[in-house]
């Protein structure tokens, strides 16, 4: 397989569940401890070897350039008052060799539809999808997972986890026959089944390998569940022509698409990495 080198950040969506405080900010932006979710997943995307972050933006998404654009007034405000470690951190946001692209979603069609405005930057080379609804707390970069078994199987990887049965309606459900301990071949997909048609309880999150070949199967996609065109539709296409493989990550897993959590992945990493809330007393 060609090097991964490019990703692609869907950050479009209006964040409907996130009012009133996504009025006038992205749900992207929203802070989990001192950084916005969508750093989090550029972080990891950098982590696993990323060097071009195409965002496929729409409306009121200008802070997401601001946010990994340099700030001149701030650099030279920081500098002038010696704030060096600050101004380090807000340099390194974003390191030399990582080049980003903005692209406009004309209307808000989906997820495969917004992958699919991504083709003419991505080209004929594989590459990754990030949704930064999905907030993965890992040792070893989750991206960095599914690209490393893209490599070794030489196919596209998403990433899957168990879920309650009673949750299949949330998410993509695929049906695999397995590899190995933690890769499954997908023989079956489908995009947000009922508890009683899911063909299994394993759920895509939002971390995709896909080789250029989608791009053919999403332009012949037709608008799919919620009237969009879905990338799992795409997928389903491509499984006739090509191995797509289900990978198991190892990770801790925050659905910051919710209330609950966001909350719980700002309690767990402040926890974690910042030493905010001590530890729980568990008696005894
Ligand atoms: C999207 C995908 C779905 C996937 C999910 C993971 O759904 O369409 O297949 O399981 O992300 O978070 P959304 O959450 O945008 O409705």
């Amino acid at each position: 397989m060609r090097p991964i080198r490019k990703a692609v950040f869907p950050v479009a969506g209006m964040g409907t569940r996130f009012l009133p405080a996504t009025k006038a900010m992205p749900k992207e932006m929203l802070q989990v401890v001192d950084k916005p979710l969508i750093q989090y997943a550029v972080e990891e995307a950098i982590a696993a070897g990323i060097t071009d972050l195409i965002f496929i933006t729409g409306r009121n998404k200008r802070t997401i350039e601001d946010h990994f654009d340099s700030s001149p007034e701030l650099e030279a405000d920081l500098a002038c008052k010696g704030k060096t470690e600050l101004l380090a951190m807000v340099r390194n946001i974003l390191p030399a060799h990582v080049n980003c692209l903005y692209i406009r979603q004309s209307a808000p069609l989906g997820l495969g539809h917004a992958v699919l405005t991504a083709a003419p930057a991505v080209g004929n080379e594989p590459f990754a999808v990030l949704l930064a609804d999905d907030l993965i707390d890992a040792e070893t970069p989750v991206l960095k997972q599914l690209i490393d078994t893209a490599y070794a199987q030489d196919a596209s990887v998403v990433g899957v986890q168990d879920v309650p049965r009673q949750e299949v309606s949330r998410y993509g459900i695929v049906a695999t026959r397995p590899l190995s301990n933690r890769t499954a071949r997908i023989t079956h997909i489908i995009e947000k089944p009922s508890p009683e048609e899911a063909p299994s309880t394993l759920a895509v999150v939002g971390r995709y390998v896909l080789e250029a070949e989608i791009f053919d199967h999403l332009r012949a996609t037709l608008f799919g569940t919620g009237n969009e065109i879905q990338l799992t539709d795409g997928i389903a296409s491509m499984l006739s022509q090509r191995t797509v493989l289900a990978h198991r990550y190892e990770g801790q897993r925050y659905d910051c698409g919710s209330k609950a959590g966001m909350f719980q992945a700002t309690v767990a990493l402040g926890r974690k990495y910042h030493g905010l809330i001590p530890e729980p007393d568990t008696g005894g």
